[in-house]
């Protein structure tokens, strides 16, 4: 097997990682090329083994995916460097948020199987939720799912749901992150110090974590479980409920699905 990765950043390393970790791919099939960081993808090759090229026919000959990874504003170059040298039987995987599947055919001016995905980098801990859609045309898509179970879990969805998918888990960790980072801060008013707020706070949410893996209670019975009549969670719960969280939430999760559909139209790329 034959992977290319052009971009080789956060989500691209989290990725090709996973793959190798879990062993659906050996270092040797995996190449990498970037713009110009070559410290950063020889580093990779150094201590993954990776292959690293910045050749673009050697990069295209004989390869089965080539992974789109830069930033969508960076495709435009990418698709110049893979134009010219792409094979026919080449599929082509791209995790650029909000780049439709159109648009990245009408660039690469060829028919080959297109996939979008929209995985997270949670994917570094082998926990990434990958969406995935792809064009008609994409055949053996059980290979390619495979690929991606190395590093996370995979929810087949059409290209219109892609906006909510990078909303609800491309998005999502940061939203988390941002609840866990203001209850450690909400811990410093009650009195903790910072280190041991953010203590408490790491050891709460790993625990969590665990119990929702091990569980396979619905959260609000995992939350009913734990609150007795007239105690101290339910004066919490009260509280936080008159906060009005699920509103704040909805209104989270439509603003980054809105943008991620007002960047799909701003899609200049022509
Ligand atoms: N981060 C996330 O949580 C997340 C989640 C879902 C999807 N995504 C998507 O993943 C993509 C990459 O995000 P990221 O966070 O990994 O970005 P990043 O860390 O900035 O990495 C971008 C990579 O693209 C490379 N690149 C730029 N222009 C190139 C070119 N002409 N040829 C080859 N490589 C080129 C860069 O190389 P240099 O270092 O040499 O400039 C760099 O390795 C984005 O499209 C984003 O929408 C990210």
């Amino acid at each position: 097997m034959k992977i290319v990765f052009y971009g080789a950043g956060n989500m691209a390393s989290a990725i090709f990682i996973g793959m190798i970790e879990n062993k659906v791919v050996e270092p040797s099939d995996i190449y990498l090329t970037s713009k110009s960081n070559q410290d950063k993808i020889m580093f990779f090759k150094e201590n993954l083994g990776v292959n690293v090229s910045y050749d673009d026919a050697e990069l295209m000959k004989d390869t089965d995916y080539v992974i789109l990874a830069s930033k969508p504003q960076s495709f435009p170059e990418v698709a110049a460097r893979i134009r010219p040298y792409l094979e026919e039987n080449t599929k082509v995987v791209s995790v650029m948020a909000g780049t439709q599947i159109k648009t990245i055919r009408r660039e690469l001016k060829k028919d080959n199987p297109i996939a979008r995905i929209m995985p997270n980098t949670n994917a570094q801990v082998r926990h990434s939720v990958n969406g995935i859609t792809y064009s008609k045309n994409f055949d053996d898509r059980d290979e390619l799912v495979k690929l991606m179970e190395s590093f996370g879990e995979t929810v087949q969805i059409e290209e219109d749901e892609m906006h909510n998918i990078t909303a609800a888990t491309g998005s999502g960790s940061a939203f988390l992150y941002y609840i866990y980072e203001k209850y450690a801060e909400g811990l410093m008013e009650l009195g903790f110090n910072e280190e041991q707020a953010m203590f408490l706070t790491r050891n709460l949410v790993i625990g969590v974590g665990k119990m929702v893996e091990e569980s396979d209670l619905p959260f609000s019975e995992l939350r009913t479980n734990i609150t007795s009549k007239k105690g101290t969670t339910e004066a919490g719960l009260n509280a936080l409920d008159g906060e009005g969280v699920k509103q704040i939430l909805v209104a989270t999760l439509n603003a980054a699905a809105n943008r991620s559909e007002e960047l799909s139209q701003d899609d200049k790329v022509k």
